[in-house]
């Protein structure tokens, strides 16, 4: 039998068509390999970990899936279909959005006005006006429907709120304009207890709801609860990838290197 915690399925299950696929990316920055011949799968509906040492390369493949960076060489596929990003925009218009590290909300924007920053609704006058509204109730809607309380609501500015309620509403606002692929790059770095218990719901949430998940950590345990699958990366190579049942500690063998697939398959994929 299942458990509420138990939700994985093996990540080779045949019948789900990955939303983004990841092949064979490299990329380097002069002399110094930063992504070695990575290939992996983010799933509708599933969380994929990826997890690595410091400088292991984990920003980097969110910056190469992101369009921030070119990968050197490798494939992305979008729904089946190859494709590439010559700038963060043309990510984001694919429906891939990230949420990086530093959050990139407006302290002195109000929740609703953060939603829809760099959106392009620049109209002036009552249009604007009776646009503001709009946008409230619309970032009301999207930010009630993960769960995510915030006590004065989206008119509420991002300075006077915790640490917690800044990560949900940064990923709240990623999931609004995205369908598809969330990136989200240490959600839950310097929060507490309470706050991370918060914004892992909104995570699991958004995965019920269907969006494809890559969720970066240095957090074994929540990895282990909420992780289907987990991509480890080593000096840049995808040295294991964890399916099925695991256990935080596996994820730590490989991070560490006490464990590695690299010795018996070079690209660590296996068949
Ligand atoms: N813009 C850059 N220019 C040069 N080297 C970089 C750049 N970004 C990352 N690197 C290098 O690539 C490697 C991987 O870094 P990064 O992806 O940030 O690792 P992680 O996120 O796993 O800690 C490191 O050796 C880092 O110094
Ligand atoms: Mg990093």
């Amino acid at each position: 039998m299942t458990t509420a915690t138990n939700h994985r399925t093996p990540a080779s299950s045949p019948n789900v068509t990955p939303a983004l696929e990841v092949r064979d990316v490299s990329k380097n920055f002069g002399a110094v390999q930063a992504l070695k011949s990575v290939s992996f799968n983010i799933t509708p509906g599933k969380i994929t970990g990826l997890v690595g040492d410091n400088g292991a390369g984990k920003s980097t493949m969110v910056k190469v899936l992101s369009g921030v960076h070119a990968p050197s060489s490798g494939t992305l596929l979008l729904d089946g279909e190859p494709i590439v990003f010559s700038n963060p925009g043309q990510a984001r218009a694919a429906k891939i959005e990230t949420v990086f590290q530093t959050l990139e909300l407006v302290e002195e924007f109000d929740v609703a006005e953060n939603f829809y920053m760099g959106q392009e609704l620049t109209r002036l006058g009552p249009l604007r006006i009776r646009r503001t509204a709009e946008m409230r109730k619309e970032a009301a809607v999207a930010v009630g429907q993960l769960g995510i309380n915030i006590p004065g609501g989206v008119t509420r500015k991002v300075r006077t709120m915790s640490g917690g309620q800044r990560q949900a509403v940064a990923i709240a606002r990623a999931a609004f304009w995205s369908s598809k692929v969330l990136l989200l790059d240490e959600p839950t770095a310097a929060l507490g207890v309470r706050e991370t218990a918060q914004v892992l719901e909104v995570i699991e949430t958004l995965r019920d709801q269907g969006a494809a998940i890559l969720l970066i950590s240095h957090n074994m345990k929540d990895v282990e609860r909420l992780c289907d699958n987990v991509v480890v990366l080593r000096q840049g190579r995808k040295s294991g990838h964890l399916t099925g049942e695991f256990t935080g500690q596996d994820c730590v063998s490989y991070i560490t290197g006490a464990v590695s697939d690299l010795d018996t398959n070079e690209a660590g994929d296996g068949e």
